[in-house]
């Protein structure tokens, strides 16, 4: 049974599982591994997609805090509070932001356009996909704020501060990490498109469409993610777990 999970697995275009495996297989002696077999539940969500038509089936229990530090090997992420699951690792994320990269660089190609993050949960995001961009190009930031703290949003944007950029007239990416309600998006959009910019899209990482409350439209997407409060590559949960590597859902209530 757990071999043929793990075939079906490994045999998935977007996470290379058959890589990343067995090196934690051999990196950590953890309780995980004693039985011989590696532990992969079933899919949290059988129907949710990443674009392009592949299917993401990550519910993984890799060990909680494994990551790669620059060697290879693993490295341990201290967490508070254990991780339930994780979503979606970190070689998938390299794997769609160097995509996402490459679209912007052949559709942007002849424009010097501005990716505009937003603080602090976008940081991370932002940070790998303008490496992955390889054409010229401007980056600003600004910090909007919605949720105080915890896990819901309070409806309620505020624009805590501005960017230092003139976007009249400009290409502008508003560089997002997760539309939840799409409060957040609509607040910004509204917000920017009466600076008149040339053009105005959206990336975001991550995409809750199960969450939605208002309809707004991503002009390019990560992932699309089930209707659960994650944590790290940017996502904080009350400041916390930005550091991760990976995307995970936090075993807590
Ligand atoms: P929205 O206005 O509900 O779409 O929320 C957008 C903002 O809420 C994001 O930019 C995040 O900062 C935060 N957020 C929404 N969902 C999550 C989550 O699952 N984890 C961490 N932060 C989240």
């Amino acid at each position: 049974m757990e071999q043929r999970k793990l075939g079906w697995f490994a045999s998935l275009g977007a996470i290379p599982y058959n890589v990343g495996v067995p090196q934690i297989r051999w990196g950590i002696s953890s309780s995980l591994w004693r039985s011989g077999r590696p532990i992969i539940e079933t899919p949290l969500k059988p129907d949710w997609r990443i674009p392009k038509g592949r299917r993401l089936t990550p519910k993984t229990t890799l060990p909680p805090q494994a990551g790669f530090g620059p060697d290879g090997r693993i490295i341990e992420y201290e967490l508070d509070v254990p991780m339930k699951s994780i979503l979606i690792p970190a070689d998938a994320l390299n794997k769609r932001v160097h995509e996402l990269g490459e679209e912007i660089t052949e559709e942007y190609r002849g424009t010097v356009p501005l990716l505009v993050s937003i603080l602090k949960g976008g940081v991370v995001f932002l940070t790998d996909l303008m490496r992955a961009v390889r054409i010229p190009h401007h980056i600003d930031f600004l910090q909007l704020s919605s949720y105080a703290g915890g896990k819901k949003t309070t409806g309620t944007v505020r624009l805590l501060s501005d960017l230092g950029t003139n976007i009249a007239g400009r290409d502008v990416i508003i560089v997002e990490d997760i539309v939840d309600t799409g409060l957040t998006l609509t607040y910004l959009l509204k917000q920017l498109e009466i600076r008149q910019p040339k053009s105005l899209r959206v990336c975001a990482l991550l995409n809750k469409v199960e969450a939605r409350e208002v309809d707004v439209h991503i002009d390019y997407v990560g992932f699309e993610i089930p209707n659960e409060f994650v944590v790290g590559y940017g996502l904080d949960y009350d400041e916390k777990y930005r550091n991760l590597p990976y995307i995970g859902v936090l075993d807590a209530e």
